[in-house]
């Protein structure tokens, strides 16, 4: 096969259906059917699996269980659990759970860091700085997410400097990583390859992660450059799922199924069986009763059960 992507063939996909996928479906899974999930997100491939947030339970009710969730999942294996901490109290339940990996939080805009939590981005970074520390002198792997990468629902567009600076010092911090998200999925190819441009003079593409929610349909797109230009860590959900309950607007990440397709098109690697990934974003689009978010997934299904596909709305009719 031609390789159209220079460079390391082999790409890493963070996922982010038990979290960010599902804290913005209005079913709640119980606790025996996310254990599942996760069993059958790792069982299909995933390493990297974001299981939760130790965030307010008043504020996200669908991760309240997190501690719980945590305690359940089989610890032997190469996959690595994540989860959300916004601050100190945060921080202590992640560690009494044993996550493999804290995620902070935090975002190019005021207006979208008052709103999630609660506290301005110059805080927040003042905030984290402690709790880096504290992560790391127990070897917890600490990530930087990056909000509102292109634009903030309240401020407006975002410069690519603006993204730059502060990726740079979630960096110094001690973030392992940097995961640049486009809260809201409005990106395009023209504000994207701007925004990584200004980011890569800055930061070497293996520290960084792309998180493109897919509210306009151009994440898929958008991973193009992001792919040229060496990124390697791509976050997505299973079927599709999720948002931000406070970026007003905001739908799911760009499938897993989606990314793990075109990366197979492209003759890249991410050791994700992707039958079992398609059946696993079937499964729990059912579970929550919603149509499965992926086309690819919905594609799969179909052929699975010799089905055609509805796609505007996700679902299968008998021929
Ligand atoms: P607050 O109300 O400003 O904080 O919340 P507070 O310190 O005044 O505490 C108020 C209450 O919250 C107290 O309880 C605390 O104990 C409790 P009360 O005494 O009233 O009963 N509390 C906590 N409970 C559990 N865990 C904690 C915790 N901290 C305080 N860690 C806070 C501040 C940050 C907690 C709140 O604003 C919050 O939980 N925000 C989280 C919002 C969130 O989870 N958003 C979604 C995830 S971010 C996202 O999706 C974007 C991302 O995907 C990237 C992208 O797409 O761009 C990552
Ligand atoms: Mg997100």
């Amino acid at each position: 096969m031609t390789h159209i992507i220079e460079g390391d063939d082999r790409v890493s996909l963070v996922e982010m259906g038990p979290r960010d996928g599902l804290q913005n479906e209005a079913v709640r899974l119980t606790l025996p059917q996310k254990r599942e999930l996760i069993t059958r997100l790792a069982a299909s491939g995933l390493q990297r699996i974001e299981v939760g947030a130790f965030v307010s339970p008043r504020r996200v009710p669908q991760m309240a269980d997190s501690a719980e969730l945590l305690a359940m999942l089989p610890r032997q294996g190469p996959v690595r659990y994540g989860a959300l901490v916004p601050n100190l109290q945060g921080l202590q339940a992640a560690i009494q759970a044993r996550v493999d990996e804290i995620g902070l939080f935090t975002a190019c805009s005021d207006g979208f860091t008052r709103a999630n939590i609660g506290i301005g981005v110059e805080e927040s970074l003042v905030r984290f700085a402690p709790l880096v520390a504290e992560a790391r002198r127990l070897g917890i792997k600490v990530r930087g997410y990056l909000s509102t990468v292109i634009a903030c629902p309240f401020d407006g567009p975002t410069s690519p400097k603006r993204v730059a600076a502060v990726a740079e010092r979630l960096l110094d911090l001690g973030c392992h990583e940097i995961s640049l998200g486009d809260t809201t999925g409005v990106g395009t190819l023209g504000t994207v390859v701007p925004m990584l441009d200004a980011v890569l003079r800055e930061i070497p593409a293996g520290r960084l992660a792309v998180h493109f929610h897919d509210t306009y349909g151009q994440a898929l797109t958008n991973l193009i450059p992001a792919l040229e230009r060496g990124i390697r860590t791509i976050d997505s959900s299973v079927a599709g799922l999720g948002g931000c309950p406070y970026a007003p607007g905001a739908s799911g990440n760009v499938a897993s199924e989606e990314v793990v397709y075109l990366l197979q098109g492209l003759g890249m690697s991410t050791g994700v069986k992707l039958d079992a990934l398609a059946a696993t974003g079937q499964w729990v689009s059912e579970q929550l009763g919603r149509p499965n978010g992926s086309r690819v997934g919905r594609a799969l299904s179909a052929r699975r059960t010799g089905h055609t596909v509805d796609a505007q709305e996700g679902n299968c009719h008998a021929t």
